[in-house]
């Protein structure tokens, strides 16, 4: 399948994903698109031959997405929210990466350390990751695979950043493999997976 990749920041889930298609995942990454032209991902899509656009637009990139026949956008530390036409255009096609266990510590305001950060605060002893389909609510759409991870006493935003971080890019790969080995199935809120 041909892979869309949307990011915001440094992309270290972009640079798990294209592992992962070098390694077992059915696809491709044709294109790494970045609202931010300074995103290191950009370079690692250019290091790895791999078409890289800085673009804010919307419609731009609607176009970009069309013109590359792509079948799967992943918003890896994409830090916009996305229209409901652009999720229209692209429905169940676009999954999303979130650095908590959704339902919690979601929505708008929540990303990067930000969500590390309200989970300390909170005392939350238990956070993690999701990966979920994108509707045109934040971090709303059905879930894929979650992956929980403890969190210490002597834990820090960073310190704990860096443990999501790590089960961020085990679980994207996993379900970017798994929608293209058609594994997925959507049933209403639900996403089942026929392994
Ligand atoms: C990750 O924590 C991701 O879950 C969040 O933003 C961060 C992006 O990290 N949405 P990277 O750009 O993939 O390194």
């Amino acid at each position: 399948l041909n892979i869309a990749v949307m990011i915001s920041g440094s992309g270290s889930n972009l640079q798990s994903l294209i592992d992962g298609c070098k390694d077992d995942i059915n696809g491709n990454i044709k294109v790494v698109i970045s609202d931010n032209k300074e995103a290191y991902g950009l370079t690692r899509a250019r290091e790895n031959k791999i078409k890289a656009v800085y673009e804010k637009d919307e419609k731009k990139i609607i176009e970009i997405l069309k013109n590359e026949n792509i079948d799967l956008i992943v918003l890896a530390g994409y830090l916009k929210i996305i229209s409901e036409e652009f999720v229209n255009e692209f429905k169940d096609k676009i999954i999303n990466i979130h650095p908590s266990l959704i339902p919690s510590f979601c929505g708008k305001g929540y990303y990067g350390k930000i969500v590390h950060q309200k989970v300390l605060e909170y005392g939350a002893k238990i956070t993690g990751a999701t990966v979920h389909f994108v509707d045109e609510m934040a971090d709303n759409g059905p879930i894929i695979i979650q992956e929980a991870v403890y969190v210490e006493d002597t834990d820090t935003v960073d310190t704990l950043q860096k443990r999501v971080l790590h089960v961020e890019h085990k679980i994207i790969k996993k379900a970017v493999k798994l929608f293209c080995d058609k594994k997925v199935e959507i049933r209403g809120r639900r996403v089942l997976i026929n392994e």
